[in-house]
């Protein structure tokens, strides 16, 4: 087989050029030219088959497509199913990215094994020594006599060995290790990984092979890796949470066989990955006495209400731009919560900077954090503790109105399951009693409305 020639196509405009460059000859973009590999026009996929007779392809309803019965491999590890949509498919490609150290081996190693004893499997491991991956199975206790590991970071070697194997289930840990011969760049580099990736999603797909990809990625996500993969995949899982606590969350960002923003939840123990089946209250955190500046709001991630603490702190700037920093929240979206309580409760912060921060490293992404995130900011910045035993949640609107988000009742019911005694609620949201057992629902309609309720 001739070498395979590679070209530089600029990430920008699609330009391509045969040699590297700083710029683009055509866009002018500079640092933009990656290595790809060039295919010559009739054997790239989109084009080869049409140089036989046209008249045979046909575009047909979708209504005569044969109806294939979804066949659905549960993993054995209940909260992974969940965040995969109810199981493993056939042929599909998985991307699970998260931070060095998270847990993503111990996931994955774990799965592996409680797989491997009712199907082929196979773990590639591109970081790890065969030993290091036998001692952790150890540790673990996991049943390894029927796992298959192999220790290469070749793609076109790991394809040969696999292709022998023939294994239902594969990992490949991690692609940012992976490269293939057919490019110079060094593997880790965008090139390499989305080549390598391409490779096996090929794979995959053509020996229906479940097949998981493990991608490391930084705080802010920029890493060359995963997220050039996300569009390639048919399944992406994150793993959140606060690397000092034990609790690990994965929540799926893509899933072409389920709903997105499901979570699973995790525990890590010295006995790697636990499952939390129920964790509604795991990111309470009880304060001895009330402090100003912290909430309880009930949010719902995924299929699931769950209680989380939000703290907010406002403090004196004396910078021309006071900052504006969340963790764990929308920037822009607090900007926007602050213009609304400037101009429908008269508090204006344009000389405080103001921190808010969701407990635990949970991301919080509905809507429903607004009430609970503008009432934490005005606790703290008249320094006036909230009542303990509250809870908060709604969206509020530019108009100062307060709206109602979905699933209400089972919102307040996990709240009062936990023993919460009041609740500040949208008035679309609020149960016709005005209770749920000895939990006080105070339902509001403007935000000025909520902050009196409060205060
Ligand atoms: P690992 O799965 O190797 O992380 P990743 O592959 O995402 O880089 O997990 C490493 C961390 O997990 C490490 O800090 C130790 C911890 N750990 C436990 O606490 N208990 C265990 O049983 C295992 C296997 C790991
Ligand atoms: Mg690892």
């Amino acid at each position: 087989m001739a070498k395979q020639k590679s070209v530089y196509s600029c990430t920008s405009c699609g330009a391509q050029a045969s040699k590297w460059a700083g710029q683009c000859g055509d866009c002018g973009a500079w640092n933009t030219l990656q290595e790809a590999v060039a295919q010559a026009v009739s054997d790239h996929p989109r084009f080869s088959g049409y140089s036989g007779d046209v008249t045979t392809i046909r575009a047909e309803p979708l209504i005569n497509l044969e109806e294939e019965p979804e066949t659905r491999v549960s993993t054995g590890v209940g909260e992974l199913d969940r965040v995969l949509g109810g199981g493993l498919v056939p042929g599909s490609v998985t991307l699970i990215g998260g931070d060095p150290g998270i847990g993503k081996s111990t996931l994955l190693t774990q799965t592996l094994a409680a797989l491997s004893q009712r199907l082929p499997t196979l773990y590639v491991s591109g970081e790890e020594s065969r030993r290091q991956v036998g001692l952790r199975a150890r540790r673990l206790n996991l049943p390894v006599d029927k796992l298959k590991l192999l220790t290469e970071t070749g793609v076109e070697r790991m394809i040969k060995v696999a292709q022998q194997e023939m294994p239902r289930v594969m990992a490949v840990d991690s692609i940012q290790t992976v490269y293939t011969g057919i490019l110079q760049s060094a593997p880790g580099s965008v090139a390499q990984v989305r080549e390598s990736a391409a490779q096996l999603v090929r794979f995959a797909k053509q020996t229906n092979t479940a097949m998981f990809l493990i991608g490391h990625v930084t705080k802010d996500g920029t890493l060359a890796g995963p997220r050039v993969l996300e569009h390639m995949v048919d399944t992406v899982l994150y793993f959140e949470g606060d690397p000092g606590s034990r609790y690990r969350i994965i929540r799926a960002i893509k899933n072409r066989f389920g709903a997105v923003n499901e979570l699973g939840v995790f525990a890590m123990t010295d006995k790697g990955l636990r499952e939390v089946t129920n964790p509604s209250a795991i990111f309470l955190s009880r304060h001895e006495k009330p402090v100003p500046g912290s909430i309880i709001m009930v949010t719902r991630e995924g299929s699931r209400p769950m209680l989380v603490e939000v703290q907010a702190l406002v403090d004196e700037s004396h910078l021309n731009n006071p900052r504006r920093v969340t963790l764990g929240h929308e920037q822009n979206r607090l900007a926007m919560l602050l213009a609304v309580l400037h101009r429908h409760a008269g508090v204006a912060m344009y000389d405080h900077d103001v921190f808010v921060n969701v407990v635990g490293g949970v991301r919080v992404s509905e809507t429903a954090a607004d009430l609970p995130v503008l009432l934490a900011i005005l606790s703290s910045y008249r320094d006036r503790a909230l009542p303990e035993d509250m809870v908060a949640f709604g969206e509020v609107g530019l108009a100062g109105e307060i709206r109602p988000v979905p699933n209400g009742e089972e919102r307040l019911n996990e709240a009062a399951k936990h023993g919460f005694k009041r609740a500040i609620v949208p008035r679309g949201n609020s149960p016709a009693k005005g209770r749920i057992g000895d939990m006080k629902v105070i339902a509001v309609q403007r935000l000025d409305e909520a902050i009196e309720q409060v205060w």
